[in-house]
Formats: C-alpha cells, sequence, structure tokens
C-alpha cells in the first residue's frame, strides 16, 4: 500500500497538471465553484467579516480555491509540501502573477456581489503567502476561520488511516464557527501527472461522512457524478462548518 511519505512529491510537475486540469474549465470545477462561493456568502450573511484568516492546505497548482475566499479574508495562506507546487504557487501570488488561465474561474465567483469590488490579481499578491507544510505536521493551532482543501486527504496516500487523519489535520486548522469546503475523487485508483504516478485512497460519501460529521455542523456531501478520467467514479464536494470538538491527529 502506498503511504503518503513513498509518492514522489517533489516531482510533480504543476504545468502538466495544470494543463490536463485547470487549462480549460471543467463543467465541474465551475458547478463546484458555484456551491463553495455560495457557501461562503449565505456563512458571511453577505457581509465582509472583521479580520478572517483563511488556509488552502495542499494548494498544489489550484487556485480557484484561493480566489474564493478572497473577498472574506484578511490574509490566506497556501499550504503546500511538494517543492515544484510551492514554487508555482509564489509565482502566482507575485505582483503582477497570476495567470489568466484564472479568469474563468473568477468570471463564474463574479456572478456574486461580494466578489465585485475585487481585483483579484491585485488582491493576491496582497494578501496570499505560501507556507510549505506537511499537512500532517500542522500543530492542531485552530488559527484559520475559513478553509479550503482540494482532492488532498484523498489524492495524497491508499491508506485509510492517512486519509482519516488528513482530514483531522485541516480540520483541526479551523476554529470553531469557520466556513469550509473540501472536494474529493470518488473511489480514486491514483493518477498520473506527466510520467508519475501518485497513490489515492477510494473515498466515497460513507466514507466521508464517517471522517467528518463528529467534527462539523451544518454538513453536506454532494455526490457529482461526473467522471473527469480514467480510474474515479465522480466527486465529492463537501461543504460546512467546524464544530467545537477537538480532533485528535
Ligand atoms: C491532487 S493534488 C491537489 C492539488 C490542488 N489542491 C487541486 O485542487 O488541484 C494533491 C496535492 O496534495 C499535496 N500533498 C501531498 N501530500 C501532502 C502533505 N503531506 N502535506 C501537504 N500537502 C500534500 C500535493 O503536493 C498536491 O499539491
Amino acid at each position: 500500500m502506498d503511504r503518503n511519505a513513498d509518492a514522489p512529491w517533489s516531482k510533480f510537475d504543476p504545468e502538466a497538471y495544470v494543463d490536463v486540469n485547470y487549462r480549460t474549465p471543467l463543467d465541474v470545477d465551475l458547478l463546484i465553484l458555484r456551491a463553495m462561493r455560495d457557501h461562503f456568502s449565505r456563512c458571511f450573511g453577505g457581509t465582509v467579516p472583521q479580520s478572517v484568516q483563511g488556509v488552502d492546505v495542499g494548494a498544489g497548482a489550484n487556485m480557484y480555491p484561493a480566489l474564493a475566499m478572497l473577498p472574506w479574508c484578511e490574509k490566506i495562506v497556501l499550504l503546500e509540501y511538494a517543492q515544484p507546487n510551492v514554487e508555482y504557487l509564489e509565482r502566482q501570488t507575485a505582483e503582477g502573477g497570476l495567470d489568466s488561465i484564472w479568469d474563468a474561474f473568477w468570471k463564474v465567483l463574479r456572478e456574486n456581489p461580494a466578489y465585485h469590488d475585487v481585483d483579484p490579481a491585485a488582491r493576491v499578491a496582497d494578501i496570499v503567502r505560501v507556507e510549505r507544510r506537511n499537512l500532517f505536521d500542522l500543530d492542531g493551532q485552530q488559527r484559520y476561520d475559513l478553509g479550503t482543501m482540494f482532492f488532498v486527504a484523498d489524492s495524497m496516500s491508499e491508506c485509510p488511516e492517512e486519509f482519516r487523519r488528513g482530514v483531522r489535520c485541516f480540520l483541526n486548522t479551523l476554529s470553531p464557527g469557520a466556513p469550509f469546503a473540501a472536494a474529493f475523487m470518488k473511489e480514486s485508483v491514483g493518477y498520473q501527472v506527466g510520467d508519475q504516478h501518485f497513490p489515492a485512497y477510494r473515498v466515497n460519501e460513507e466514507r466521508a461522512r464517517d471522517s467528518l460529521a463528529e467534527f462539523t455542523e451544518e454538513l453536506e456531501i454532494h455526490d457529482l457524478h461526473q467522471v473527469v478520467r480514467k480510474g474515479h467514479e465522480g466527486m465529492l464536494l463537501v461543504l460546512g462548518r467546524r464544530n467545537s470538538v477537538v480532533a485528535v491527529p
């Protein structure tokens, strides 16, 4: 069984990953983006709160979760382990660095009035920072008030315990009441990026609910039936809020 530490993270090719997943936006990502945008907007009641700190865990080469958090946050941290992805994110968050491929995603976010007055490129450069961290080493300080984790706990190991631990480590970074969004590839048997293979855990709705329910409230799991490549059976979008139950990592 391939564990997280066994996978070739230092050889993750962000450009190859973006080419396959984000250069041409997939309908399913736009569907996810709309649901996440409206969830955050509902949770914050349409008003911009004071000093919200956001986090995207395992941000990889995907800027859309950070874009979805932009209007609500004073600061956003992108946590990522693979060095090539850290460098990709540093380029995206540098002044003038946000790639135009993310325009199509912003267009969808802008359908919601909360996003109207935000200049995404300027705001990303202003408030988004990248940190190289291993998700498993997060210290359980509940320091973020808004969080996302897209295709990470399910797409980093074949091991059921590492999936559950990944979910708990993510939830442990969030303060009680924090809105969050997470996504998983359903029943994935692993995935290819360029010439490298990466492991996955075969998560389904029941397994996702088992790992999340105790530590969350207002939990919604949306089973999206779109298949985007061989070797998985759709996607799960999870929306909710962190509750105050402490999760042992
Ligand atoms: C399938 S990619 C998802 C990337 C991105 N979040 C997205 O939505 O496309 C999985 C990501 O998890 C990251 N990852 C793997 N193991 C990790 C760990 N132990 N700590 C933090 N990130 C990790 C990988 O480097 C990669 O960026």
